[in-house]
């Protein structure tokens, strides 16, 4: 006969289905209480990180507010433009300075070129013109 060992209690071949059926009792109760909305799951994934609007200094021609939150739930890739610059905060400017990034790279690489490229194929797209995402208040 098996015997498994649990804590002080020797348990045979026949208790452990018991406390099997038991525990799958318990599984399918708690499956139909989260099915029934009674019990709430944790959400499946956590917001994105990263501030949901960022001022991004833009020379002489005025700062760019740029809606960051809407740009990751629309292109889902945070490599698409972090592949540039690290996840950081006010990270341009640095590399600017650093001159690990180009006056512009960023505007030109990446924000105004996508745009176009959706506004080309028809799709929905950010501004174009430099007062569209330059402000100077
Ligand atoms: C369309 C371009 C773009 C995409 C896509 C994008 N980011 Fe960013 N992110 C930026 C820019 C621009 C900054 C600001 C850099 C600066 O201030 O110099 C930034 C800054 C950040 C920062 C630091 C500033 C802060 O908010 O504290 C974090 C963290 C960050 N991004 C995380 C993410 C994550 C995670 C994703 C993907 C889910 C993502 N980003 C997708 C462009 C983007
Ligand atoms: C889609 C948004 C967007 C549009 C459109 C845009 N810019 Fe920019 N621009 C930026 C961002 C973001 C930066 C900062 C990052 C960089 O330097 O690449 C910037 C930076 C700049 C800088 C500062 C470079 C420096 O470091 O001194 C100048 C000057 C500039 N833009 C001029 C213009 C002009 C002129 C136009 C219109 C022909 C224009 N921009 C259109 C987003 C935009
Ligand atoms: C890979 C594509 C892509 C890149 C890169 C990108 N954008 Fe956009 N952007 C979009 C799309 C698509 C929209 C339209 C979203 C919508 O209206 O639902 C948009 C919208 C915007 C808007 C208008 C938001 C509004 O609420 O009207 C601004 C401002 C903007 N982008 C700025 C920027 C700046 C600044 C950068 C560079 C740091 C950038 N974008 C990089 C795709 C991109």
């Amino acid at each position: 006969m098996h015997v498994g060992w649990s804590g002080d209690l020797i348990v045979t071949a026949s208790m452990e289905k018991a406390l099997l059926r038991s525990a799958i009792v318990v599984l399918a109760a708690w499956t139909m209480l989260i099915g029934s909305g009674l019990v709430v799951e944790a959400p499946a994934s956590e917001p994105p990180k990263g501030a949901e609007r960022i001022v991004i200094p833009g020379g002489v021609t005025g700062d760019v507010a740029f809606p960051h939150l809407s740009h990751q739930q629309n292109l889902e890739n945070c490599d698409i433009c972090h592949s540039l610059y690290p996840e950081e905060a006010d990270v341009i400017d640095r590399f600017k300075e650093q001159g690990k990034l180009k006056p512009k790279a960023v505007m030109n690489q990446q924000c105004t070129a996508c745009h176009r490229e959706k506004k080309r194929s028809g799709l929905k797209a950010g501004p174009t013109t430099c007062k569209g995402c330059h402000r100077k208040d």
